[in-house]
């Protein structure tokens, strides 16, 4: 196997926006924040954000899971856009050498999982040390028209495609918690279906199963390599420094 050294961090919308909105609502404290977390990291880094109340109302306002609108489609685009920008340009100001990837431009989807994404761009930015900072996006589907693609279909794609040593998956949560509230310090396809009672939907709008979806994308991905991914708490302030650090933190998410 060859070692890159990529690492893979992606930031929940539920941490950089107001979730509870129903428009575009960034938390502009907990994006600088952040990116002063990542300024210094000296490894190769791709950075997904979610969506937040940047992505998911849209979705849900338009209806389209399932249903294939233009202008809802152009409007969710813009959105999410909109947010990527004020991530891009807030990780630049800190010092971070980021770069703008968006899905709706490189990617082909099938049913809704990723068909074909073109990847030439965020090699080549890795290799000349740019951080490439992809999204929640809507993308061309070839069943649908367009659908909704999420970050945490992203993730695992890249880990797997880039061959990514070390993924994290920042989230407000502490991490996936139990019925008691307590973080499940490690779930695999051996114990999860002892816990996925435990899982859910999120709190908020999110029209791409919240935690549950998030759990079941990340054992697909150790179920097709043996990497190990991390759900934990992005909105403690250091817990994004302590994972580029090379800290465990919250879940595991591993194969067996
Ligand atoms: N067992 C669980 N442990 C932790 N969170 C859970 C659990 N079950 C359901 N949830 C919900 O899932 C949410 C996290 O998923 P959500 O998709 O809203 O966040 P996100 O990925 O950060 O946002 P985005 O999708 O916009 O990037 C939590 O805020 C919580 O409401
Ligand atoms: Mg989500």
């Amino acid at each position: 196997m060859d070692h890159k050294n990529i690492t893979i961090l992606k930031i929940g919308g539920s941490v950089i926006t107001d979730k509870s909105a129903n428009d575009g609502a960034a938390k502009m404290d907990e994006i600088k924040r952040i990116a002063t977390e990542i300024t210094g990291f000296e490894g190769k880094l791709i950075i997904v954000h979610g969506a937040g109340s940047f992505g998911h109302p849209q979705v849900k306002r338009f209806g389209l899971t399932g249903k294939f609108d233009h202008m809802g489609s152009i409007i969710t685009h813009m959105s999410v856009r909109k947010l990527n920008t004020i991530v891009v340009e807030n990780l630049n100001s800190a010092g971070v050498n980021a770069l703008p990837v968006h899905p709706m431009g490189c990617v082909i989807s099938e049913d809704t999982r990723i068909k074909d994404m073109f990847l030439g761009p965020i090699k080549e930015m890795l290799d000349n040390g740019f951080v490439p900072v992809l999204h929640g996006d809507m993308v061309m589907d070839t069943m649908y028209g367009s659908s909704v693609l999420s970050g945490d279909q992203i993730v695992p794609y890249l880990a797997i495609k880039m061959k990514a040593d070390r993924i994290g998956i920042g989230s407000a949560e502490e991490g996936v918690l139990d019925d008691k509230g307590k973080v499940i310090t490690s779930i695999s396809t051996g114990n999860f279906n002892k816990l996925k009672e435990y899982l859910g939907e999120s709190a908020n709008t999110d029209v791409t199963g919240g935690m549950l979806g998030k759990v079941l994308e990340l054992l697909k991905l150790s179920e097709q390599s043996n990497s190990t991914s991390y759900i934990f708490n992005a909105s403690n302030a250091g817990n994004i420094r302590d994972f580029l650090k090379g800290k465990n933190i919250g879940t595991a998410i591993s194969g067996t």
